[in-house]
């Protein structure tokens, strides 16, 4: 597998759900994690469990390299 063969997965919303996903995924070989929380709270926490993902606050900033987006915002904040 190559390095464009990596999974790169964005989780939006680092609170009770989303970091359940983050910690499976962060055990998936070729998968990359990056998290997105308005929260800059949330995404220190995110960064001090799992040092290996990247954090922002804007979805922006990951969608362009996002393979797949993993919603775990409250339904309010849904499109
Ligand atoms: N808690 C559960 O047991 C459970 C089970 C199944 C599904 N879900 C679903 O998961 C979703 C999240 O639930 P939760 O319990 O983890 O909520 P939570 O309140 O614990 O976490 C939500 C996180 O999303 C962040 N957030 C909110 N709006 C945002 C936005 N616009 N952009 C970026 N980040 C934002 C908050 O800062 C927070 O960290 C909900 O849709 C819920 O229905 C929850």
């Amino acid at each position: 597998m190559t390095s464009s063969d990596v999974v790169h997965v964005a989780v939006v919303g680092y609170g009770y759900w989303g970091s359940k996903h983050v910690r499976v995924l962060s055990t998936v070989p070729d998968v990359e994690v990056m998290v997105v929380d308005q929260d800059r709270g949330r995404l220190a926490e995110a960064k001090r469990n799992f040092p290996a993902v990247d954090v922002t606050t804007h979805l922006d900033d990951v969608l362009p390299r996002a393979h797949a987006v993993v919603v775990a915002t409250p339904p309010a904040s849904h499109a």
